[in-house]
């Protein structure tokens, strides 16, 4: 059998190359066990930069963005800017000047498109700025269907006409005009969508059941510091007049929840004890509460946050995934990896996402007892140690939760496909090593 193994391995890295363009060759390799201790900065957010870029499009003019993560997904968001005509450029290691003045084409390449789901957000944009859009179907992580009809509802009442085929999506408009929404479900991508094609459209957008996830308030502040009138941010109820330009501007992306919140708990797996400088501190507070729920003692600052974990053994009883200002989806798998290592039994309900536990096998090849019941509830029963072997990352946040697991683990883990996990994480394996994990890749 084994002389099967290598054969498998390269068919799997040639399907791997045609459909992450090569990317495959990523691997962390952890020497796990150590308490992480020590200090950390958090990097800009990637959900609130890659909506704000993607607005930068609707500017006659430039942008500056200051604490822009350096990471994959804004890479291939600047490849698709860069050709439609905007000039893009770093003037820093965190500082993006984007000049969208001569913005010529219509069409976003399907070479990045099918990699990342923040595609889909330039529908609005071209829409409203060129009034006409071409592109395929967007890619992404691939934890559950993704369907894209409410996005499309949106912009179609707001005067767009959209085709489709089995692959691409065709758009184009005579003016988009201001129009009553209703979401039915909470889409944080569709509302971006929506507020993206309503802030240059004539008269008045109304959002109702708009999205209240940090990102989209960010995305508000940002687009009405350029001149548009959007109120209600961070409600459920959106009110966009449209105006008839947006201005240059420049603009701070906040940290990133997601990041801090997976730094935070892979402290916690590791019993150690840590400050996160330049967390979203007022954006965590659920991710906070059932961090003290596992025994971690915490102070929050406004932007700092201190845990010692040295005791973080209990379990959660129940957490379930939930819309802002409930607990991320996205720092699911991450929890699942601290809480393998508790004392007792805990639950976490995945409501958002279909398919997001598809890292539990993988988990459970390191001795995690996780049981997933009815598709959507895992159970995970605590074991005294988790112990190093060989991993995939099947997608970024699940490869962020090896990582967890794997430097909580006794031995070596290795991630393979950490190309995953730079698609949302600057330098997980620098920011762990500062940490005193002994971790490279
Ligand atoms: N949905 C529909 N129809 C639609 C749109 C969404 O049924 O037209 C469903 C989805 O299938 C899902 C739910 O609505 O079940 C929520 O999806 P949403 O549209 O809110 O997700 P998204 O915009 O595609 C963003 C983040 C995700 C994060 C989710 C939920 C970005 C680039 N992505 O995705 O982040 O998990 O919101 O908070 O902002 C990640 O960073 O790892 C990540 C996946």
């Amino acid at each position: 059998m084994q002389i099967w193994e290598p054969i498998r391995r390269f068919f799997i890295y040639c399907y791997k190359c045609v459909t992450v363009g090569g990317n495959v060759l990523g691997t962390v390799e952890i020497t796990g066990g150590i308490p992480l201790c020590g200090e950390v900065q958090i990097q800009g957010s990637k959900n609130a930069a890659l909506p704000i870029l993607a607005a930068t499009a609707l500017v006659h003019g430039t942008t500056v963005l200051y604490n822009c993560p350096h990471i994959i997904d804004i890479t291939y968001m600047i490849r698709i800017l860069e050709y439609l005509g905007c000039s893009v450029v770093w003037e820093d290691v965190h500082i993006l000047r984007v000049d969208a003045a001569n913005i010529q084409k219509t069409d976003v390449p399907a070479v990045y498109a099918d990699k990342m789901r923040s595609s889909i957000i330039l529908l609005g944009v071209l829409l409203a700025r060129k009034h006409c859009a071409r592109m395929p179907y967007p890619g992404g992580c691939v934890i559950g269907k993704r369907p894209i009809e409410m996005h499309l509802a949106a912009l179609g009442q707001m005067g767009a006409q959209i085709e489709t085929d089995a692959s691409m999506l065709y758009a184009s408009t005579m003016g988009l005009y201001g129009s009553e929404i209703q979401f039915e479900k909470n889409s944080v991508g569709a509302t971006e969508n929506a507020i993206l094609a309503a802030v240059l459209s004539k008269g008045t957008t109304v959002i109702n059941g708009a999205a209240m996830e940090p990102e989209i308030t960010q995305l508000c502040m940002f687009l009405n510091n350029a001149g548009a009138l959007i109120g209600g941010m961070g409600t459920k109820r959106l009110v966009i007049e449209g105006v008839s330009e947006l201005k240059e501007s420049s603009f701070r992306i906040c940290a990133d929840r997601i990041v801090a919140g997976t730094y935070l708990y892979a402290v916690a797996a590791t019993r150690g004890e840590a400050v996160l400088h330049n967390a979203p501190v007022s954006q965590m507070q659920e991710v906070l509460l059932v961090g003290r729920q596992m025994g971690m003692q915490l102070k929050e600052g406004s932007e700092t946050i201190y845990a010692n974990a040295r005791h973080a053994n209990e379990p959660v009883p129940y957490v379930e995934t939930k819309e802002y200002p409930g607990f991320p989806t996205d720092l699911q798998s991450v929890l699942m990896s601290a809480l393998s290592l508790s004392d007792g039994q805990s639950i976490i309900k995945e409501t958002i996402f279909e398919a997001r536990f598809r890292i539990v096998e993988e988990l459970q090849h390191m001795g995690s007892d996780i049981v997933i019941e009815e598709s959507n509830q895992a159970v995970i029963n605590g074991v005294k140690e988790l112990t190093g072997t060989e991993t995939y990352a099947k997608e970024l946040r699940g490869g962020a939760a090896l990582i967890v697991a794997g430097l909580a683990a006794t031995g070596t883990t290795i991630v393979h496909d950490s190309y995953y996990v730079k698609r949302g994480y600057e330098c997980i394996t620098c920011d762990f090593r500062k940490l005193g994990g002994i971790i490279r890749g």
